[in-house]
């Protein structure tokens, strides 16, 4: 058995008497939209921490604990804070709590964060339906001998994002008189946010939105043959199309004046679900 599968192995063993149950629906919390995680009916919860090898976030704004929880008739299992390439984390440590969440049942995984707006026809405060990402500017969390216990050598990337959940994200975001936009996810490394020629080349390559998350997790669902959708807060125009120098004072700030939006969508999209 690969090292990665068989440390799963020992951090599932390690939790099963704390799963309540198992849950349908994994949702990972970006930064400053961890606040969701109070409208679940809780059964428990989990801190990163109490997992022996789980990658544990050290950015502010992140809270760092599993929690398993009800909404709209659904059994969820809500990640609140997740962790970084840029904290010094391998790719592959930073798709080890999607893979632990497959492991635990779900089938569905929802993925959110707050990025920076590249199309210049958002606004900070935006929501964006993610149809698509790339990726190739960071490393493949699927590097490394393939473990077949989690997916494919050679996973198909052609349809990330279901167009399906995208369909019940725009309805719901109809339902609750929110505007969705639909848009490109690029991930970069960070932790500097990107230079105004950068921006332009990720424009030119034709981004929506930019961040420093998201596109490795949501190949890591896929390879494990989950259905994946996502949602990206626009909490800033990104550098050179913003007027003023970007910091994660602005990206906390929007991300909580925009988290009413950002949670009207989620909970009326879980009852979609
Ligand atoms: N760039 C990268 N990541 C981000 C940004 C940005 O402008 N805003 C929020 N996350």
């Amino acid at each position: 058995m690969s090292k990665i599968y068989e440390n799963l192995e020992n951090m599932l063993s390690g939790l099963r008497e704390r799963i309540p149950f198992t849950p349908q629906i994994g949702l990972v919390l970006g930064s400053g939209l961890g606040g969701f995680a109070e409208k679940l009916k809780v059964a428990a919860e989990i801190p990163y921490q109490d997992i022996p090898g789980f990658p544990v976030s050290t950015v502010s704004g992140h809270a760092g604990k599993f929690v398993f929880g009800t909404l709209q008739g659904k059994d969820i299992l809500c990640m609140q804070g997740r962790v970084h390439f840029y904290e010094g984390y391998s790719m592959q440590q930073v798709v080890t709590p999607v893979r632990l969440m497959a492991m635990m049942g779900i089938k569905t995984l929802i993925l959110t964060n707050a990025a920076g707006g590249v199309n210049s026809s958002f606004e900070p405060g935006n929501l964006m339906c993610i149809r698509d990402h790339i990726s190739c500017f960071v490393p493949s969390p699927l590097i490394g001998r393939n473990v077949l216990e989690l997916g494919t050598r050679f996973p198909d990337m052609s349809c990330v994002y279901d167009p399906e959940l995208c369909g019940a994200l725009h309805r719901a975001a109809a339902l609750r008189g929110l505007s969705l936009k639909d848009g490109i996810y690029i991930q970069l490394s960070g932790p500097g946010y990107e230079t105004p020629a950068e921006i332009r080349m990720c424009a030119s390559l034709g981004a929506d939105a930019v961040g420093m998350s998201t596109a490795v997790e949501a190949m890591a669902a896929r390879h494990a043959g989950l259905r994946v959708c996502g949602v990206s807060l626009i909490t800033n125009m990104a550098s050179g199309i913003s007027k003023t120098p970007l910091s994660h004072t602005e990206v906390q700030e929007t991300a909580n004046r925009a988290s009413r939006d950002f949670e009207g969508l989620m909970e009326e999209f879980l009852g979609l679900l």
